[in-house]
C-alpha cells in the first residue's frame, strides 16, 4: 500500500536521530533526573513544581489558564505555594498517605491545584470527568474505597455522601449547604499555611487511577505509580518536543489519562508554560486561544481536528497562528485527510501518537525528526519493545495483522487494576503486554492501527465501554434488553448505537428514543448516550445469554456476522 510521505523539516529537534537514540538509550540514564538516584525518595509533584522554583525558576510562569471569563496567568511559585495550601487542608482533615482522593470538578486553576496538593501528601488521587452522573461517580467511589472528593457547588449533588462508607470528606469550591463531611475548600485554602512538609514516597507508591472502561465488566481503576515521571518526562521532551521558550497546549481534559499525563506531568516535568482552556469548545475559541497565548506545541485528537475543519479555512485565516511550531494528536486513529488538512492551513505536520490508560505514557510516536506516512501511528519510543503477535504469543512477520502487543515492563506502565488481579492478569500473554488493538507493522518499521479486537467504542476520543451504557438502558422501564455498538461516524470516529427490544406494552416511539436517550445521558453521561437507537423485536444473543453485539455490527454496516455457530436461534 502507498502512503502519502510528509517530510521531516530541519527544526532542531530535542531527539536528532531516531536509530541512533533507540541504540544508545537508556532507562538508566533517564532515571538519573530524578532526586530518588540521590535520596532513594520522590514525589511527582516535587519533581513537576517545586524544584523548579527551588533551581530558580519560580517566576516563569506555569499555568495559563483561559475562558469565557479571560485568562489567568499562575508561576511555578504560585503553583507551589496554592498546591502546598490544598495539600495542608487535606492534612489538616487527617487525609493520608495511599488514602484514594477524588478530583471531580471542571477545568480551573483549583483542580490542579488540588489535584498537585493531593499528590504531594502522597494520596492517590482520581481524576473525574465532569459530565459523570451519579451512577458513574458512585460505581468508582465504591470500587476504590475512596476517603475524599474535592468537587464544586454544582457537581455535589451527584456525589452519593451517604452511601459511601469509607467516603470521610467531600471538599466543595463554592457556596453549599452545610452538611455532615462537607468542607468548605475555599475558606480553608485562604486559611492554610502554604509552607509544606512534602511526603517523599517511593517510585513504586499509587500515584493515580483512572478509571476505563473495557468491553464486559464495569469500569475499571487503572493504577500508575510515581514512577511513571521516567517516561512522561522524556516522551514529553522527545515527542512534543518541548523546550525552555515553549507554551504548550494539551486540549484534553484531567479526567482522561492524556489531561494528566500530558497535560500536567509531561509538561511541568520539563518545566515547560502549560495552558489550560477551560469552557466550551468553539472553532472561535479554540483558535483564539492558539493565537492569544502564541501556543507553539498543540496536542489534541482528530475529532477536534475534524471539527475545525468542518468550521473552514477561511476561519482559520482570520487568527494569526505564526507562534505554532509543532502538532500532534492522539485517542483514535488520524485520518490522512486530516494530516492533508493540517500541512495546507497550518503548514504543519500533525504527529500520531498512540498509547492507552494502561500504559501510561506514549508507546508508538512519530517524532519531528521522523518521515511521516500518513496513516501510520509512527514507531516505538526509544526504551520501548513493541511487536505483533498471534493469540499465542509468537510474533509475526511485517505485513500480517495481529495483536498490537509490548514486552513487559517499561517505567509508566499500569502496576494494578484496582482490586482485580485477575483482570489484570488477563492483559497479558508470557511477557507480552497485549493492548486489545489490532495492527500491523511495515518493512519500515512503522505501525500501522486496525481496529479494536474486542467491542470497545471510542467516540470523540473517548472510549466508552458498551457494558456500562447497555447496564443502564435495561435500568428503563420500557427496555427489555439492550446492545451497543460504535457505529463509523465522520466526525467522532464512533458513534454510539443502541439497540433495543421493549418490553410488552411499550410502542417503539420517536418520543420514547428521546426518553431513554435522556435517561443515560443523565443517569451516567452525556457521552455515553445513544446518539442512535433502533429498537427490535429480539437480540441475538449466545445460548449463555451474552448479546452478540459482533452480530449487531454486521447488522449496521450490511456485513456478513461470521461464524454464528453460539448463537441462541430460537
Ligand atoms: C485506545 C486507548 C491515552 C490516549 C487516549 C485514549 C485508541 C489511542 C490511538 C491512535 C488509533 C488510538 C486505541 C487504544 N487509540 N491512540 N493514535 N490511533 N487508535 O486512551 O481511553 O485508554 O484508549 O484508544 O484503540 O487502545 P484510552
Amino acid at each position: 500500500m502507498e502512503h502519502e510521505i510528509y517530510k521531516a523539516v530541519d527544526q532542531n529537534p530535542n531527539m536528532k536521530n531516531y536509530d541512533e537514540t533507540v541504540k544508545n538509550f537508556s532507562w538508566d540514564d533517564i532515571e538519573k533526573n530524578f532526586s530518588w538516584s540521590e535520596t532513594g525518595k520522590v514525589n511527582i509533584a516535587y519533581e513537576a513544581i517545586d524544584r523548579h522554583v527551588d533551581e530558580g525558576y519560580g517566576d516563569k510562569v506555569a499555568l495559563h489558564y483561559r475562558d469565557d471569563n479571560g485568562t489567568r496567568s499562575f508561576t511555578f511559585k504560585e503553583m507551589k505555594e496554592f498546591s502546598n495550601k490544598a495539600a495542608n487542608v487535606f492534612k489538616a482533615h487527617d487525609i493520608k498517605k495511599g488514602d484514594r482522593v477524588f478530583i471531580f470538578m471542571p477545568r480551573s486553576p483549583e483542580l490542579y491545584f488540588a489535584l498537585l496538593g493531593a499528590v504531594k501528601i502522597g494520596a492517590i488521587v482520581g481524576p473525574l470527568f465532569e459530565a459523570f452522573m451519579e451512577k458513574a461517580v458512585s460505581d468508582r467511589l465504591t470500587d476504590s474505597e475512596a476517603q475524599a472528593v474535592v468537587t464544586t457547588t454544582d457537581l455535589l449533588p451527584r456525589i452519593p455522601v451517604a452511601d459511601i462508607d469509607t467516603l470521610e470528606h467531600v471538599f466543595v469550591v463554592g457556596d453549599h449547604e452545610e452538611g455532615d463531611k462537607i468542607v468548605d475548600f475555599t475558606q480553608e485554602i485562604e486559611k492554610a499555611t502554604d509552607e509544606l512538609e512534602i511526603e517523599w514516597v517511593d517510585r513504586e507508591d499509587g500515584l493515580i487511577l483512572h478509571y476505563t472502561s473495557g468491553s464486559t465488566g464495569a469500569p475499571k481503576g487503572v493504577l500508575h505509580v510515581h514512577n511513571v515521571m521516567v517516561q512522561q518526562f522524556i516522551s514529553a521532551k522527545y515527542v512534543l518536543d518541548m523546550k525552555e521558550d515553549d507554551v504548550y497546549w494539551c486540549t484534553a481534559d484531567p479526567g482522561w489519562v492524556t489531561g494528566t499525563a500530558y497535560g500536567i506531568f509531561g509538561p511541568w516535568l520539563n518545566r515547560v508554560t502549560n495552558v489550560v482552556v477551560g469552557g466550551r469548545f468553539s472553532p472561535d475559541a479554540w483558535y483564539g486561544a492558539l493565537q492569544d497565548l502564541k501556543v507553539t506545541i498543540w496536542y489534541s485528537a482528530p475529532t477536534a481536528f475534524r471539527m475545525l475543519m468542518g468550521a473552514g479555512d477561511e476561519e482559520v485565516k482570520k487568527y494569526d497562528l505564526s507562534n505554532l511550531r509543532h502538532m500532534l494528536s492522539v485517542g483514535e486513529p488520524l485520518n490522512p485527510e486530516v494530516i492533508k488538512w493540517a500541512d495546507k492551513v497550518f503548514n504543519l505536520r500533525i504527529h500520531d501518537t498512540w498509547w492507552m490508560t494502561e500504559t501510561g505514557a506514549h508507546m508508538i510516536v512519530n517524532f519531528p525528526s521522523m518521515d511521516i506516512k500518513a496513516g501510520a501511528m509512527g514507531k516505538p519510543l526509544p526504551g520501548i519493545e513493541a511487536s505483533i503477535i498471534d493469540d499465542n504469543g509468537n510474533e509475526l512477520p511485517p505485513m500480517r495483522m495481529g495483536n498490537l502487543a509490548m514486552k513487559a515492563p517499561w517505567p509508566a506502565m499500569m502496576r494494578q487494576i484496582w482490586g482485580n488481579r485477575e483482570k489484570y492478569e488477563s492483559y497479558f500473554i508470557g511477557d507480552w503486554y497485549v493492548s486489545g488493538d489490532s495492527a500491523y507493522v511495515d518493512d519500515d518499521g512503522y505501525f500501522f492501527f486496525q481496529g479494536r479486537v474486542d467491542d470497545v467504542i471510542m467516540t470523540a476520543g473517548e472510549r466508552v465501554g458498551p457494558f456500562e451504557i447497555e447496564s443502564k438502558l435495561i435500568e428503563h422501564e420500557a427496555v427489555q434488553e439492550a446492545g451497543v455498538i460504535g457505529k463509523p461516524d465522520p466526525i467522532r470516529g464512533e458513534i454510539v448505537k443502541a439497540f433495543i427490544a421493549l418490553r410488552e406494552g411499550y410502542e417503539p416511539t420517536d418520543e420514547l428514543k428521546e426518553e431513554i436517550r435522556n435517561f443515560v445521558k443523565l443517569g451516567l453521561a452525556a457521552h455515553a448516550a445513544p446518539r442512535e437507537i433502533e429498537f427490535k423485536d429480539k437480540l441475538p444473543k449466545t445460548r449463555s445469554g451474552k448479546i452478540m453485539r459482533r452480530v449487531l455490527k454486521a447488522w449496521e454496516l450490511n456485513l456478513d456476522a461470521g461464524d454464528l455457530s453460539s448463537m441462541d436461534n430460537d
